[in-house]
């Protein structure tokens, strides 16, 4: 752990040169605490500024599902997934409905085949418990990861949405889940999503994780990170969710991945400036040429300490982003997860 740890702060300085003070305003805003350590794996703030915080682990049978309230800086319970005991990805479909997926944790992070479910939910704004609308199966896959929803081919800007798009790590795939249909496919593979032969652990084989969307004429861009190969890329994709243009890369990541030094979710600005997390201690922003900033980690003096960035996303304004934390130190302890405000 020592020496990996090492070789994450060697990339970072040589990156980012001697430390310097934050580029901008961070602050820590909420935090499960070491006595309920628990794992945030994903957010999505909410039009009345709630945030839904997925995570990962617990004991089952349900895994509740957990909103944060910026005002109170408190978090409580808004709903029980049925059959689960990890949350990773969250999307909003419009009209106050948001889809959460879930599975079963087995060996080695992965789910147990048959247990991945997609859960739709209704949440009120300012509601204290939301309605789950539906739960939709989704076999035959051992992970799902980052989600996006595809906005509608026609209609309004903020038409309901019905296909998602749910990265499958472990299958280097792109899954499309439909949710008025009730069904899930195969949307697109490619190589550049696959896992790194080379990396003989988890991250290995965890090929891509985080996805976000860019909306592009009438399709639009996938954007996407790559843990096991180290790369943050694009590709374009229509409506109905199909692969309608080559992967792209667009940045690696300064030294080969392994264990401690990956990068994780991300998000996209309107301008197509991405804020990815990369793991265990570090945020990058990478503009559209792959060029790289820190603007959080061991390099920047001052900053909040990110305790095992996993995912980002822009609030409800694009001035507000926001990261969310497994919540493990440097040393391995497990303190809560966190959530960190940034006005970018
Ligand atoms: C959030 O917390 C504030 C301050 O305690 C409270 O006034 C507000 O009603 C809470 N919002 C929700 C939706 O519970
Ligand atoms: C999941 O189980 C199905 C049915 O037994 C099998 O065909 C499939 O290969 C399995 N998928 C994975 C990813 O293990």
């Amino acid at each position: 752990m020592n020496s990996l740890l090492a070789l994450g702060l060697l990339a970072s300085s040589s990156l980012a040169g001697p430390p310097r003070p934050p580029r901008f305003t961070a602050t820590e805003i909420f935090s499960f605490t070491p006595s309920n350590p628990i794992f945030i794996e994903n957010l999505l703030v909410l039009p009345d500024n709630r945030i839904l915080v997925p995570h990962f682990g617990g004991p089952g049978p349900d895994s509740p599902l957990y909103i944060v309230n910026q005002t109170s800086g408190t978090a409580s319970i808004i709903a029980t997934l049925p059959d689960s005991t990890a949350q990773t990805g969250v999307a909003a479909l419009g009209n106050n409905k948001y889809v959460v997926t879930t599975g079963v944790v087995g060996a080695n992070f992965e789910f147990i085949n048959g247990s991945a479910a997609a859960h739709v939910l209704s949440i009120l704004p300012g509601a204290s418990t939301a309605t789950i609308l539906d739960t939709i199966p989704v076999p035959n896959t051992i992970n799902l990861n980052g989600l996006v929803a595809v906005p509608a081919a026609s209609g309004p800007p903020n038409a309901e949405r019905h296909i998602l798009l749910s990265a499958d790590s472990r299958g280097g795939r792109v899954l499309k889940i439909n949710t008025v249909t009730r069904t899930s496919s195969l949307a697109f593979t490619d190589p550049l999503l696959g896992g790194n032969p080379n990396i003989p652990t988890s991250i290995g084989i965890t090929g891509v994780n985080g996805l976000n969307w860019r909306d592009r004429g009438k399709d639009g861009w996938l954007y996407f990170t790559n843990s096991a190969q180290g790369t943050y890329g694009r590709l374009k994709v229509n409506r109905q969710g199909d692969k309608v243009g080559n992967v792209e890369i667009i940045s690696n990541i300064a030294t080969p991945p392994g264990q401690e030094n990956f990068f994780d979710d991300l998000a996209i600005t309107k301008r197509g400036e991405a804020y990815v997390t990369w793991q265990t201690d570090k945020l990058i922003k990478v503009d559209r040429n792959g060029g790289q900033t820190i603007i959080l980690g061991p390099s920047v003096v001052g900053g909040v300490v990110l305790r095992y960035p996993v995912a980002a996303k822009l609030g409800n304004s694009e001035r507000e982003l926001y990261v969310a934390t497994g919540g493990i130190d440097s040393t391995g302890n497990p303190l809560g997860g966190q959530i960190v405000k940034i006005i970018i």
